[in-house]
């Protein structure tokens, strides 16, 4: 039951109706009167099916889409060959999109969930898809930040604010954005290697990483820094040579290669 009829509204206006409605209804599920936090705007398929090319989404994912609508997200990931799981509010999307799942004969691979995307687990999600609003967005970004590093993030139309898409690409005149969650690197980092000892100072600001390393006395800048998912990259000179570092992020360890011994001695905040 889209709010608004898909063939006469024009490209880019479905994403101002979403904006301009404040008030979103209320339905009943689960033999309660809720308030749903976004109308339904369907995604058009071209953009579901660059939003999962960009998330690059294949049969290891288990994708989970915030707000599931109709169900094209979770068809069309399941038909990729990941297990697919949407999150829907309104029952008679719940069941539209189950019939649809169906008709796609995906059922083994996707399910449609009648729940709140805000008392939902999404621990379990390698790609977390999302065509909500801004405030939505920000609302859940503490929690996106606290999945596994290397989870993927891809919406539909609106941002993170401060918090910078690794991509960012237009399809039919709609913007979609990706991110990678990064590891927690923030901090002071203890190297060791033959007997040769650093201290390594990360700052962090999301996936943006720099800082410093003291080198004996000698303080020396963190260089050529990135870090995608748990992967950090980064290059220190030392003795006066250029050394690129290559860190996989392990909780409070940091396997490294070449292999120095890495231990955290401070955690500090992600930005
Ligand atoms: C803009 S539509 C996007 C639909 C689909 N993801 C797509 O891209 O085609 C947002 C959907 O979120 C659902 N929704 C709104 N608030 C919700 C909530 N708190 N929990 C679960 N679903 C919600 C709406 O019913 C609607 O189907």
């Amino acid at each position: 039951m889209p709010a608004l009829s898909r063939k006469t509204v024009q490209a880019g206006a479905l994403a101002g109706a979403l904006l301009a409605s404040a008030v979103v209804g209320l339905v009943v599920a689960r033999n309660a009167v809720v308030t749903k936090d976004v109308i339904y705007v369907p995604t058009p398929q071209e953009v579901v099916d660059k939003m999962l090319e960009i998330a690059d989404v294949g049969p290891n994912d288990r994708v989970m889409d915030l707000g599931s609508g109709d169900g094209r997200i979770v068809v069309s990931a399941a038909k990729r060959g990941a297990r697919a799981v949407g999150i829907e509010i309104d029952p008679e999307l719940v069941a539209q999109s189950r019939a649809n799942v169906e008709g796609a004969k995906v059922q083994s691979r996707a399910e449609i969930r009648d729940a709140n995307i805000f008392e939902t687990d999404l621990s379990q999600a390698t790609v977390i898809t999302m065509y909500l609003l801004p405030s939505l967005n920000m609302k859940l970004r503490p929690k996106l930040l606290e999945l596994k590093p290397g989870t993927r993030i891809v919406t539909h139309a609106f941002d993170m604010q401060d918090w910078k898409p690794d991509r960012q690409q237009a399809a039919v005149g709609r913007e979609i954005y990706l991110w990678i969650v990064p590891a927690r690197v923030a901090g002071v980092w203890n190297l060791e290697r033959d007997g040769q000892q650093l201290r390594l100072t990360l700052r962090q600001q999301f996936q943006d990483v720099g800082g410093t390393a003291m080198v004996g006395d000698q303080q020396v800048p963190v260089e050529a820094a990135s870090l995608r998912g748990d992967e950090l990259r980064f290059s220190l000179t030392i003795g006066g040579r250029p050394q690129a570092f290559r860190a996989k992020v392990e909780g409070d360890r940091l396997v490294l290669d070449p292999p120095w011994r890495a231990t955290r001695a401070a955690t500090a905040r992600l930005r």
